[in-house]
């Protein structure tokens, strides 16, 4: 059986990536350890590497078609891993996740129109309808939990809202949605003619023998009232591949956004997109299965290390363990208490921990409130990494 090294540490420096090129921008300094964009620091299995090495090899760079397999294979991804049975013709090729959500906000909205989001949430969630003129409301989860009763009221009183962005497995939080809870959802969005965008970009990456549930598969007003995002991206750390697809079962729904795509040429896949996606799916899985493993891991470590950081007897930092994926969501409210010197913390008391977090723990996190309001005292760590990079100290406060 192939061996997989999780443990390596692979020089990134100098190779175009975001992660670390953007270290000085945006943290003051760059000889910090970077636990924040959620790209993993792991090579990617060696079955995608071959594949496109033969390719790169091979020195003919052409136009390339999309693979007849391409959508057969995604269709069997689905059912594999979430008991969801897709048909061909509801799948299309889209240029990445934000991407899509930005043609599915142009398509399926007007200026002015109103979009949901469940806060806090991944930050495109709100800045990509913003930018496009769009309205954001929030309906702010609840300690993790949806909160559906507000969102009935939020649709009444504010409706028309032509769309939510549903999170799902959620983004920062790790949280996994309940069968019961996407039933409702759907239901409560139907009623109110919301159109749900469901990102599944983490579904392929459960931890703790827990199962995601594909929000469309849930009912078939969740079907009919759906985009389903998808991606092996996070799954086998291919993002800059920008390999992603939509499900659309509703014939209404897709084919005119099928054939718009189709005619502005964004639903074509380019050579490393489609081969990484297929490789990816046929037989990446034994890689997946290996760092979901290692994944559980850091989590566990992190959560030994955050247990021993205490101050007045209280722990400063509570790691919420993910359902899902590899992003750790940290709260830091007793921390942020300790350095601010009160109980009733302000948005403005935050720039204090990622001060702690940069200058002192020598860590660059992805910032809480990034993520809307709701993340005042939280910070996300990326825990996709090789262990030692999370062997970074945390300096007592007073
Ligand atoms: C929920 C969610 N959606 C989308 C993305 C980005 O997807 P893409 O790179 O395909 O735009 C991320 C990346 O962190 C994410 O967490």
């Amino acid at each position: 059986m192939e061996e997989f090294n999780f443990d390596e540490i692979i020089d990134r420096r100098n190779t175009y990536s975001v992660k670390y090129d953007a270290l000085k921008t945006l943290f003051g300094r760059d000889d910090i350890t970077p636990l924040w964009v959620a790209d993993m620091e792991f090579r990617s299995p060696k079955c995608i590497r071959d594949v496109l090495e033969k390719y790169v090899q091979s020195g003919v760079y052409g136009y390339n078609s999309e693979p007849a397999q391409m959508k057969p294979t995604i269709a069997g991804w689905m059912l594999q891993e979430h008991e969801w049975k897709v048909e061909s013709d509801w799948i299309s090729f889209i240029p990445g996740i934000v991407r899509g959500i930005g043609l599915a906000v142009n398509f399926f909205t007007k200026p002015g129109d109103k979009v949901v989001v469940q806060s806090p949430v991944y930050h495109p969630f709100t800045n990509v309808p913003l930018g496009n003129g769009r309205k954001v409301l929030r309906n702010p989860l609840k300690e993790g939990k949806m909160d559906l009763d507000s969102l009935d009221s939020l649709l009444s009183a504010e409706g028309p809202v032509k769309m939510m962005i549903l999170c799902s497995p959620h983004n920062p939080g790790g949280y996994l949605w309940s069968r019961e809870d996407l039933t409702q959802l759907a239901e409560i969005c139907h009623r109110h003619g919301t159109l749900v965008i469901s990102d599944e970009i983490h579904a392929d990456l459960n931890l703790w023998g827990n199962r995601n549930i594909s929000f469309a598969s849930v009912s078939d007003i969740a079907a009919e009232n759906s985009i389903t995002f998808g991606a092996p991206s996070k799954t086998f750390n291919i993002p800059g591949f920008a390999s992603s697809f939509s499900i659309i079962p509703n014939p209404e729904l897709a084919k005119p956004f099928y054939a718009w795509l189709s005619a502005n040429e964004l639903n074509c896949p380019s050579i490393f997109a489609s081969m990484g996606m297929i490789t990816a799916y046929t037989e990446g899985k034994p890689w997946r299965d290996a760092a979901l493993r290692y994944i559980e891991g850091n989590i566990i470590y992190l959560e030994e290390k955050f247990a021993a950081f205490r101050a007045g007897g209280e722990q400063l930092i509570n790691p919420v363990r993910p359902q899902s994926s590899y992003l750790v969501w940290l709260d830091c409210r007793n921390l942020l208490r300790h350095l601010a010197g009160r109980n009733e913390l302000k948005l403005e008391d935050q720039p204090l921990l990622v001060d702690y977090f940069v200058n002192k723990a020598r860590i660059g996190l992805n910032d809480g409130t990034m993520f809307g309001p709701e993340g005042l005292g939280f910070m996300r760590l990326n825990a996709g990494c090789p262990r030692s990079m999370l062997g970074f100290d945390l300096p007592e406060v007073r």
